[in-house]
């Protein structure tokens, strides 16, 4: 027999202390060992670009992602305390999978390794940032936006690629341009995705999932509004299926 989620008592943050019937914690098949960049971008319809400014804020925040439904945790390396709160998410969020943002250069991908970054993203790439992810056992995305640069990462053997940043290099009709002459790359479009856009872009073939910022606004961090991000995880998660019916 099922039995129905056990009401939960809330306080969250600066939430007001709630009773209610909150739906249980979602699921995850474990993922142990060395991940694929495929693994990565075919977990969920949604790779949450974070930037954690409070040390404090990343366990509840990257709790909240994971029960929610979202455990590919991308933390930009963009804050003084980025590496701490990506040790932190490792070391206290089971089911969490960090990975390393914002990598511009091998001492970022060698730092993200070392705080426990079990995958990295680039806004750009170079070949030195490829070898170092490799030297570190790091699957990488990396960031491109012309032909030539989804070339130059292809030489590399790099197949899984971050399209950065997605509207303003050319969006949708871009991605449709590529799905011709790149058709054996997948796509994680990312930079101006929405949860209301983002449908039409998980409805393209090449495309496996999305970045975007939206799953952990600044203001939800800043009130400790855990239950929102949560919410936010839980509507990412139905976003494939908004896709097909789009599709
Ligand atoms: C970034 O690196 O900041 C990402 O592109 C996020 O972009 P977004 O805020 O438009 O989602």
């Amino acid at each position: 027999m099922v039995m129905p989620p056990a009401p939960r008592s809330h306080s969250l943050g600066d939430e007001p202390a709630r009773v209610e019937t909150a739906p249980p914690p979602v699921q995850h098949t474990p993922l142990a060992g060395p991940l694929s960049a495929e693994q990565v971008v075919r977990d969920a319809a949604v790779i949450p670009v974070i930037v954690v400014h409070e040390l404090a804020h990343a366990v509840p925040m990257a709790r909240a992602l994971v029960h929610g439904g979202i455990r590919m945790l991308e933390i930009t390396l963009r804050t003084p305390v980025a590496l701490q709160a990506m040790q932190r998410i490792a070391a206290e969020v089971p089911g969490a999978i960090v990975g390393a943002g914002t990598v511009r250069s091998a001492t970022d991908a060698q730092a993200a390794a070392l705080a426990g970054a079990r995958f990295a993203v680039s806004p750009g790439y170079t070949h030195a940032v490829g070898q170092a992810c490799r030297d570190h056992a790091l699957p990488l995305l990396p960031g491109v936006a012309t032909g030539s640069e989804i070339m130059a990462a292809q030489e590399d053997g790099f197949r899984v690629l971050k399209f950065f940043p997605a509207l303003q290099a050319g969006g949708l009709a871009m991605l449709k341009a590529w799905g011709g002459p790149f058709a054996d790359v997948l796509f994680c479009p990312t930079g101006g995705i929405t949860a209301q856009n983002a449908p039409d872009f998980l409805a393209l073939p090449g495309v496996a999932c999305v970045g975007g910022s939206w799953l952990v606004p600044s203001d939800a961090l800043a009130a400790s509004a855990w239950s929102r991000i949560e919410l936010l995880a839980r509507e990412a998660g139905a976003l494939r299926t908004a896709a097909r019916q789009a599709g």
